[in-house]
């Protein structure tokens, strides 16, 4: 398939992003505040996926990126950020379109860690803008699936402005066996990788690697890193 073509496919399902937005606004406002909101119902994998993220960040993270300052999108309560980047980066920038989610992140689950906040953005991440050449990583976790492709290309583009020299972006998400697969509860999107690769090389991002999630359970959806500038 060309790449038009695929981009097509996936615009498809969408049937109006409005809609599309609306519908994951409503589903969150019922998540709590809480890992195993962030996790659905796997809270018992969170600390696999944690360590598996900190062994991916390890390849290109101190040493080739700069560690000043990280950006976190989707952050919801701050689980990776606390989990995986405060340890390495001297200050975060955390995104996230749910406010109750942010607040529970600065006042309760971050701790120490939200005194080295250097901002919270209260945003849509298809609406964000990044200020040019801030980011050392910026890190998507189970967010790039709720954007629809022409967004997330378009994020991925403003993105790739906004990192530092030697700078890496991540996304860690689920990828669908086959094909893509929209949920029409919370408006998420499950891409196959290779639709994901396409996306990402089409908003004019390079991919540096990729590698499986191992340890989760065989029945859940596999969950793919992807490193790109
Ligand atoms: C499954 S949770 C994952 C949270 C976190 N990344 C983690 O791994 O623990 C998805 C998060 O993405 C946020 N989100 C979903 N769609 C978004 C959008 N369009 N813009 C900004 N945040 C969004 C939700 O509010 C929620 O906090």
């Amino acid at each position: 398939m060309s790449e038009l073509k695929l981009y097509a496919v996936t615009c498809e399902y969408i049937k109006g992003e409005k809609q599309f937005y609306y519908r994951a606004q409503n589903f969150y406002k019922d998540v709590p505040a809480s890992e195993e909101g962030m996790m659905g119902d796997f809270v018992e994998i969170s600390e696999i996926d944690l360590e598996g993220s900190r062994q991916f960040l390890k390849k290109f993270g101190p040493g080739k990126a700069g560690t000043k300052r990280a950006l976190d999108c989707g952050c919801g309560i701050g689980r990776v950020s606390k989990g995986v980047l405060f340890p390495v980066f001297e200050s975060m920038e955390m995104l996230d379109m749910m406010e109750e989610f942010i607040l529970h992140a600065h006042e309760v689950y971050l701790g120490d860690y939200a005194d080295r906040v250097e901002a919270y953005y209260l945003y849509n991440l298809q609406e964000f803008s990044p200020l040019t050449k801030r980011y050392d990583v910026i890190w998507l976790q189970w967010v790039a699936c709720h954007l629809t492709d022409k967004d997330l290309m378009e994020f991925l583009m403003r993105a790739k402005q906004s990192l530092r020299p030697n700078g890496v972006i991540f996304i860690k998400d689920n990828m669908a066996r086959q094909g893509c697969k929209l949920d029409p509860i919370d408006s998420s999107i499950i891409r196959h990788l290779d639709i994901m690769k396409n996306i990402i090389q089409t908003a004019g991002l390079t991919i540096l690697d990729v590698e499986k999630q191992e340890g989760f359970p065989e029945a859940i959806v596999p969950v793919w890193m992807i490193a790109m500038h």
